[in-house]
């Protein structure tokens, strides 16, 4: 698939997730003379800066991602495509003067995508003023428009968002974007599923143990006080990008690797996760909130301590949940997640566990105590495959690697693909619909049951692993893994 040139329009482009993610992106794939030529870049932010000043921030977001790779004379062709536009998205003003810009002749091309980097609670009338001003009628380029997560704040708000923006756009114009599904690693979950043949028969209920997936930060929520606090680590994460990875574990093979039945089979899975009643919410998910602590030897401050946040705050930062998927190659297996900040190290992974092999062939010999099976997939920082396997003689558990980078390759930042999938017109690695939907249906009991919960939330120091919350586990013999090395027991 070929991408044309194209504008981005990005709103909220003086943002975190502008500085830390979009821009830095844009810019490496100008270093790889991966934009397509004319690709121009039109940032609307509300503060009052002209185009010099704009230049000076974008080279310090670019900076602070790739000192390595910085170079000034691709920054200056980069700085090419650069336009800052001044508004205030509630004024219908930064709407017409933003039409104007765009309509005015050969300065902009006419592809345009438009990227909302901004509170959730905001997509719906950006997307109908932009209506308005006649910026999605697709007359002269085709016109797309990029919605960050959360999609909604539960699924009744998820509900009424699609409804309001099904009057401007239709579904091929609307790209939700879920960055985990950019992500190497990630994509290569179905290859690793899919493409070894020895795997598939031992991938399911009669084989699997259980499947946990931890993504855990060292970070806190750095200046994102106001939305973190109204999202908590279910919202922010579980209900998207560990529910995604879920699906990607679990989904049967597609009919082929076209977005619609690659999504048809991730719905399925969503589809069959077993509800949770709102009586068992307790036995299904727990959560947590960080306390003072250490992280990387430096001493951080509590939550409550953070800016922008109400000391009688009990939005949590750790969200944990079981799940179990009632269909015909899951039924029985539970699935752990778990996510939290200010955790005791940054890592996303993947965790199988296989059940345990008949040991009595093994009796009166030193093999009796066998670690399970693993398959772990580290997502991130480290991207690799590892099967671990026990050996004789003195028996131990040995690991087999598989990465699929060489160590001199750089990884891709997950922006990168996303944000060119977006030009090429490719929606398979963005969400449809009724993902989000049934992702929302899986989580709403749990967030109406903490909601009402008001009084207590408990803590677990910065830098630990988070709370004491092994009452999930069906087993006294399952418990959370957190290396990607073997561990003895
Ligand atoms: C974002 C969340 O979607 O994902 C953040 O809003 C989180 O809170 C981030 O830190 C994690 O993404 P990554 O790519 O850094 O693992």
């Amino acid at each position: 698939m070929n991408a044309d040139p194209c504008t981005y329009v990005i709103f909220g482009a003086t943002g975190n997730l502008s500085r830390i993610k979009l821009m830095p992106a844009l810019y490496h794939l100008d270093v790889a003379n991966r934009l397509p030529i004319g690709t121009r870049i039109l940032a609307v932010g509300r503060r009052p800066w002209d185009q010099k000043k704009w230049l000076s921030e974008v080279r310090d977001m670019v900076l602070a991602k790739s000192k390595d790779d910085f170079d000034e004379i691709i920054f200056q062709r980069f700085s090419e495509r650069l336009q800052y536009h001044q508004g205030d998205i509630e004024q219908p003003q930064c709407y017409t003067e933003l039409a104007e810009l765009l309509n005015e002749k050969n300065n902009f091309p006419k592809n345009i995508a438009f990227y909302l980097s901004i509170s959730p609670s905001d997509f719906g009338t950006v997307m109908e003023k932009l209506s308005n001003n006649h910026l999605f009628d697709e007359e002269y380029g085709w016109r797309r428009v990029i919605i960050e997560k959360p999609f909604g704040y539960d699924l009744d708000s998820a509900q009424a968002l699609q409804k309001r923006i099904s009057h401007y756009l239709t579904e091929e114009q609307i790209y939700r974007i879920d960055h985990y599904l950019g992500k190497g690693m990630v994509q290569n979950v179905l290859v690793f599923r899919f493409a070894n043949v020895m795997l598939e028969p031992l991938w399911n209920r009669n084989y699997i143990d259980h499947i946990q997936i931890t993504h855990s930060e060292e970070l806190g929520i750095d200046s994102r006080g106001d939305y973190y606090n109204s999202a908590g680590a279910m919202r922010d994460m579980l209900q998207s990008h560990l529910l995604q990875l879920l699906t990607l574990v679990t989904m049967e093979p597609p009919a082929s690797m076209e977005a619609e039945s690659l999504r048809d089979e991730k719905v399925k899975v969503l589809k069959s996760i077993r509800p949770i009643p709102k009586e068992a919410v307790h036995g299904h998910a727990f959560r947590g909130q960080y306390s003072q602590g250490h992280v990387n030897g430096e001493k951080v401050k509590s939550y409550l301590q953070e800016e922008n946040i109400p000391a009688n705050s009990v939005t949590e930062t750790y969200a944990s949940m079981k799940l179990y998927i009632d269909n015909w190659r899951w039924r029985g297996v539970p699935f752990y997640m778990r996510t939290g900040k200010r955790m005791a190290k940054a890592q996303s992974t993947i965790s199988i566990c296989f059940r345990h092999p008949p040991l009595q062939f093994f009796r009166d010999t030193n093999v009796q105590c066998m670690n399970q099976n693993w398959v772990l997939l580290g997502i991130q920082p480290e991207e690799c495959i590892r099967i671990e396997m026990t050996v004789k003689v003195s028996t131990r558990t040995s690991s087999l690697d598989a990465s699929f980078r060489n160590e001199d390759e750089k990884a891709i930042d997950a922006y990168e693909d996303l944000l060119l999938d977006v030009l090429k017109g490719d929606r398979s690695l963005f969400l449809r619909f009724d993902e989000v939907e049934y992702a929302w249906r899986i989580v709403d009991p749990i967030l109406q049951t903490w909601a009402i919960e008001r009084d207590y939330i408990a803590t677990y120091p910065a830098g630990s692993w988070g709370p004491e919350d092994s009452r999930l586990f069906e087993k006294s013999a399952q418990s959370w893994r957190s290396s990607l090395t073997p561990e003895c027991k």
